[in-house]
C-alpha cells in the first residue's frame, strides 16, 4: 500500500482518491503518525498544508527517515518541508502562485516526468516557493513563474513538485503518479472485484453463524453494505427500514421493493404516527434533529428487541468518517465516528465493512454486486428527512405538500436528463404566505424553494445553474398540481456562505 502523510491539505483526500483510482490500495494517516514497520508500505506521498513551512506551528516530521525507506513524492507543502529539511530555503513568493501554469520539463529521462514533452498545464496552489535545493536536489521543471516548479533527489526515489497532480486542472496528474506507483512497484490489485471477495471471505470469517442487524436509511452507504454482508452471511443478517414519515414521496414503498428484489432480509416499520406526534408544534431545528434521531434510535431498538441473539450491529461508516483529522487550530488529532450511540445503547459488536472506502468507491462495489444504477447514483438526502425541508413545525399536511412539489421537481430533474449533473436537489417549504391570483380568486397560500447544488463533497457547493425553460416548467407544474402552493421561488445561495439545507 502508498501512504499519505496528511499534513492538513483541502486536497489530501483527493490524493487519496486518485491512487485508489489507479487499482491501488493507500491509507491517509496524520503527518505525525508514520507507520513505521509496516510491511505492506511501498511508497509515500506528502500532502500539501494551510501552513508555510516557516510558521511557528506548521505540521512538521522528520522526513528523512522515510526517505532511507521508501520513494517519496512530496506535494506542494510536502515538496517545500522535504528541501527546507535537506537545508534547502522556502520562502513567501512575490505573487501567490494560484491557478493554472504553464509546466516545462527539463529532464526528459525522468521516470515520473520525463514523459511530458510539449508544455502542459498544471494547478498551482501556494503563497510559498522553494527558492535553493540543496546540492544532490536537481530540478527537473519549471513554470513562467517558478523556477524549482519539480525536483528529484539524486540516487534516491524522492521527488518534489510544487503544483499538484491530484486535480482535474492538472492535465496529465493521473499519469504522474501512475509513474509514481510504478516507481514503488505496487501490485495494482485493488479493484471492486477484489474487494468483495476479500471482504466476503473476511466477513464469513469474522461473523460466523452470528446474527447482525442493519438499519437501512434507502441511501448507498447502507444498501451497499447490506448486500455485501447478504453475499456473506444470508439470512443470518435482519435489516429494518423505518418510515419516519418524512421520507421522499413513495419512497418507503419503492425502496422496500428494490431491497426485497435484491434478495434481502427487510423488516419495514411504518412508524408515521409515532413521529408526527413527537414533532407536533416543534420549530427549532435542532431540536427537530434531536427528536428525530433520537425517535429512530428507539425504534430500531425496539424492533430489534423482537429479534433474538443478534450480536452484531452493522453499519455504512466509510473512510471520509473514521480518516483523523487534523485540527488546524492547534495540533490536537480528533477522529470522526459515525456511530450515533447505537452499539453503545444495544450492547453490541460494530461491523463497518466499508470503513476503508471512498464514496466512489462504494458506488462500484454497488454496481459490481449487482445493483441497480437508480440505487447507487441516488442523491444525498438528509437523515432527519424532510423533517429539516420543512420550516418550522411539522404536520402531516405539510409534508404532503413537500413530498408532492418535491416529486415534481427531481421528476422533472430526470426526465430532463439533468439528475445527474445536480449533487443535490429538493424542495423547501416555507413558513411564508403571500397573495396570488388563480382564475378569479385571491390565495393566500405557501411558497416552496426549490434547491439545487453542485459539489463534490457538501463542504461547498454552488447553486446549479438549471436552465430558464426547466424552471419555468417545475414552477408551473407544482403550482398548478401541488394543493396549497402559489408561488415558487429558485434559491441562488452558494456555499459558504448558505449551506445547502435551510435548517
Ligand atoms: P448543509 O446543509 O450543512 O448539508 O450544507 C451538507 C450535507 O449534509 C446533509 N445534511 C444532513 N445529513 N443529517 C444528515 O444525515 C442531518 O441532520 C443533516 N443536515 C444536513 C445535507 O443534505 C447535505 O447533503
Amino acid at each position: 500500500k502508498i501512504i499519505i502523510l496528511d499534513f492538513g491539505s483541502q486536497t489530501t483526500q483527493l490524493i487519496g482518491r486518485r491512487v485508489r483510482e489507479l487499482n491501488t490500495y493507500c491509507e491517509i494517516v496524520p503527518y505525525n503518525k508514520f507507520p513505521f514497520g509496516d510491511d505492506s508500505v511501498k511508497g509515500v506521498i506528502l500532502s500539501g498544508s494551510p501552513f508555510s513551512v516557516n510558521d511557528t506551528e506548521a505540521f512538521k516530521t522528520d522526513l528523512n527517515e522515510i526517505r532511507d525507506q521508501y520513494p517519496v513524492l512530496g506535494i506542494c507543502y510536502g515538496a517545500q518541508l522535504m528541501a527546507q529539511s535537506a537545508g534547502g530555503a522556502v520562502e513567501k513568493s512575490d505573487s501567490r502562485e494560484y491557478g493554472r501554469a504553464r509546466l516545462r520539463v527539463t529532464d526528459k529521462n525522468d521516470p515520473l516526468l520525463g514523459f511530458i514533452i510539449q508544455e502542459n498545464q498544471v494547478w498551482m496552489s501556494h503563497g510559498d516557493t522553494i527558492v535553493r535545493i540543496p546540492d544532490s536536489f536537481r530540478v527537473i521543471a519549471s513554470t513562467d513563474d517558478v523556477a524549482l516548479a519539480a525536483y528529484r533527489v539524486d540516487n534516491e526515489k524522492t521527488w518534489g513538485v510544487q503544483f499538484h497532480p491530484e486535480v482535474f486542472h492538472t492535465e496529465r496528474g493521473t499519469e504522474i503518479l501512475d509513474n509514481f506507483l510504478a516507481v514503488c512497484g505496487v501490485k495494482k490489485d485493488w479493484t471492486p472485484a477484489s474487494f468483495i471477495e476479500t471482504t466476503v471471505q473476511e466477513l464469513k470469517e469474522q461473523l460466523g453463524d452470528d446474527k447482525v442487524i442493519l438499519a437501512l436509511s434507502g441511501g448507498v452507504d447502507s444498501s451497499v453494505t447490506a448486500v455485501l454482508l447478504n453475499k456473506a452471511i444470508g439470512r443470518n443478517l435482519t435489516c429494518i427500514f423505518v418510515d419516519h414519515g418524512l421520507l421522499r414521496k413513495n419512497e418507503f414503498e419503492t425502496v422496500l421493493e428494490n431491497y426485497e428484489h435484491l434478495g434481502l432480509n427487510v423488516i419495514g416499520v411504518d412508524a408515521k404516527t409515532y413521529f408526527y406526534k413527537e414533532l407536533e408544534g416543534v420549530t427549532d431545528p435542532e431540536r427537530k434533529r434531536k427528536i428525530i434521531g433520537k425517535g429512530f434510535i428507539d425504534v430500531f431498538d425496539r424492533e430489534a428487541h423482537k429479534l433474538e441473539d443478534i450480536k452484531w450491529l452493522a453499519q455504512g461508516t466509510i473512510y471520509p468518517d473514521i480518516i483523523e483529522s487534523l485540527s488546524i487550530t492547534g495540533v490536537t488529532i480528533k477522529s470522526h465516528h459515525n456511530v450515533g450511540g447505537l452499539p453503545e445503547k444495544m450492547h453490541l459488536k460494530l461491523c463497518e465493512p466499508l470503513k476503508l472506502l471512498f464514496k466512489d468507491e462504494v458506488r462500484k462495489i454497488g454496481l459490481e454486486l449487482g445493483m441497480q444504477p437508480h440505487l447507487i447514483h441516488r442523491h444525498p438526502f438528509p437523515g432527519p428527512g424532510l423533517g429539516i425541508r420543512i420550516l418550522g413545525d411539522i404536520t402531516p399536511e405539510k409534508v404532503r405538500i413537500a413530498q408532492d412539489a418535491d416529486d415534481i421537481f427531481i421528476s422533472n430533474l430526470r426526465t430532463a436528463g439533468l439528475y445527474d449533473k445536480v449533487w443535490q436537489a429538493g424542495a423547501i417549504l416555507l413558513p411564508v404566505q403571500s397573495v396570488g391570483v388563480m382564475g378569479d380568486e385571491r390565495t393566500y397560500e405557501n411558497t416552496v424553494a426549490l434547491r439545487a447544488v453542485t459539489s463534490t463533497d457538501a463542504m461547498t457547493a454552488d447553486w446549479a445553474h438549471l436552465p430558464y425553460e426547466f424552471l419555468a416548467k417545475v414552477s408551473n407544474e407544482i403550482i398548478n398540481k401541488v394543493k396549497g402552493v402559489n408561488r415558487v421561488v429558485y434559491d441562488i445561495s452558494s456555499k459558504p456562505p448558505a449551506t445547502i439545507e435551510w435548517e
